[in-house]
């Protein structure tokens, strides 16, 4: 059986101590749930809220970082500096990054093998623009996607990885997809990995993100293929993010 995983990515909000504010009332609404809790707070607050969470379950994840172990690149954060910081996780290949930030399959591939080297457990995201989805592009576009980011990397390796559908339609704009239609892109995905990793694919978690709201969220994790969320703009209010939590049980 599939352990279901929701993380939170804050993206670029909360200060260090907005950050504990909202990580002290996620910790004391989720105890003890037997859900496999992750948040994602910006860079500044990762140490501040590690302390925070010292006493709890919930995992620390980042919400991108450097292919390189360490050198040149100013502004860039490495994996060796997430651990340090107390991360277990990293976001990788998130649709804002591919969008604003240039990110494509050859550098989340290369940020995936080195946080699959480091230890660290890459949440990897995928997802079809609405243009893509109406020309009839999904599978070519969101299986591209995952058979870009894990090219080169051996199998074994690969199966650690969790992956988000996202699709890019979704995010943030309160439409979310239906759960039939996720599950069709969530379980084709799993029939791809299947083709990669064999029987290990089964074991692999796909969660679903883009607009899931404590309302939506029970439907869309009943899904065979749907082990849990990624979520954003819920993920900022304890009491909607812990809602979600609960509907991954
Ligand atoms: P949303 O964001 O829940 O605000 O749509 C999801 C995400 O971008 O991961």
């Amino acid at each position: 059986m599939r352990r279901p995983i929701v993380a939170g990515n804050w993206k670029m909000h909360k200060t260090a101590a907005e950050a504990v504010e909202l990580v002290e009332g996620i910790k004391s609404l989720v105890a003890g749930l037997d859900v496999e809790i992750v948040v994602c707070p910006p860079f500044t607050c990762l140490e501040t809220v590690c302390a925070a969470l010292a006493d709890s379950a919930i995992g620390l994840g980042a919400q991108n970082m450097h292919w390189e172990r360490q050198g040149a690149f100013t502004g860039e954060i490495s994996s060796d500096m997430l651990l340090a910081a107390g991360c277990s996780y990293v976001l990788l290949g998130h649709s804002e990054r591919r969008q604003f930030c240039g990110e494509d399959d050859s550098l989340v591939n290369r940020k995936l093998a080195c946080a699959l080297q480091a230890g660290l457990c890459p949440i990897v995201c995928v997802g079809e623009t609405l243009q893509e989805r109406e020309a009839g592009r999904i599978e070519e576009v969101v299986l591209g996607q995952v058979g870009g980011a894990i090219a080169g990397i051996e199998a074994g390796a690969a199966s650690a990885v969790v992956w988000a559908y996202e699709p890019v339609w979704a995010i943030g704009t309160g439409v979310t997809a239906t759960a039939a239609q996720a599950e069709e892109v969530h379980a084709m995905m799993r029939h791809f990995l299947a083709g990669h990793l064999g029987k290990a694919a089964d074991e692999v978690r796909i969660q679903y993100g883009g607009s899931v709201k404590p309302e939506n969220a029970a439907e869309l994790f009943a899904q065979a293929n749907i082990d849990g969320g990624l979520i954003g703009g819920a993920a900022l209010d304890a009491g909607q993010f812990a809602a979600i939590v609960k509907a991954a049980l």
